[in-house]
């Protein structure tokens, strides 16, 4: 009997590209007046799975590199790898569905709609699912309160919640859609310790549980050292 040749799955794994590989990336902000270089010369590769923290002082491009990262903003300079595939290869309409289905984004200051319930908050990225219906968005936004634990505060408006649960909201509305990349710009910023420790288990558990990739920027060296790496960056540059 002639031997079969089926693929090694070992090797098949080995070959599996970052999610996302940012290659010298420069990005350079231009106004009337001033040149502003946020980010210089950046190499960074970001493996499904991972947690990744930021580091760096203020203004030394963080959010810079998360916006890039959430293909939110272009690079001056350098490519962009999704998956092992440039960005600028994507359609327009391709991009967008990236975004919306493979990322989700969570910030310092939460961008909840104050005259919009908690779920409905987190319904609100739904909206721009082609083919789901209202049915399916209303149980993805309670699973998504329930997973972070505020399946009693579905009615409520985000100016009745304190700023820990205001995040967890937040966190459930990039969680709905199911995305495999978080990117989380200081979550904890606004947060005193107590309810920012809290607000870190979430995303460990995340990342750990459900196999979510995490980047995070924080200030905090304890926070950063709970997760599997940590990137730090001074004045728009990588160093280390
Ligand atoms: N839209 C923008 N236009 C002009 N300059 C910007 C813009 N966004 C950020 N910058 C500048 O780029 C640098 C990096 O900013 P940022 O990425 O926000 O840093 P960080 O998040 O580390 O505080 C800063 O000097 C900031 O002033
Ligand atoms: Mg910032």
């Amino acid at each position: 009997m002639q031997p079969t040749t089926a693929p090694a799955p070992a090797a098949a794994a080995a070959t599996v590209p970052p999610v996302l590989r940012l290659t010298d990336i420069e990005k350079v902000y231009q106004t009337k007046t001033i040149e502003t270089t946020a980010l210089n010369c950046v190499n960074i590769a970001i493996n499904r799975g991972e947690f990744v923290s930021v580091m760096g002082p203020s203004g030394c491009g963080k959010s810079t590199l998360l916006s890039l990262m959430g293909l939110l903003d272009e690079p001056t300079r350098g490519t962009i790898e999704v998956d092992g595939r440039p960005v600028t290869s994507y359609s327009d309409r391709e991009l967008a569905a990236l975004r919306n289905l493979k990322i989700g984004f969570v910030f310092q200051s939460y961008h909840l709609i104050n005259d919009l319930s908690v779920v409905d908050n987190v319904e609100l990225p739904l909206l721009y699912r082609a083919g789901m219906g209202g049915k399916e968005r209303r149980q993805r936004a309670l699973a998504a309160l329930d997973r972070v634990g505020l399946n009693a505060r579905t009615g409520h408006f985000p100016g009745q919640l304190s700023g820990g649960q205001r995040q967890r909201v937040a966190i459930a509305r990039a969680l709905a859609g199911s995305p495999e990349i978080i990117l989380a710009d200081e979550p904890t910023g606004n947060l005193d310790s107590v309810m920012g420790e809290e607000i870190i288990e979430l995303l460990l558990e995340l990342n750990r549980r459900d196999g979510v990739t995490v980047v995070m920027v924080t200030h905090d060296e304890v926070q950063a050292r709970k997760t599997e790496r940590i990137i730090r960056f001074f004045d728009g540059n990588q160093v280390g």
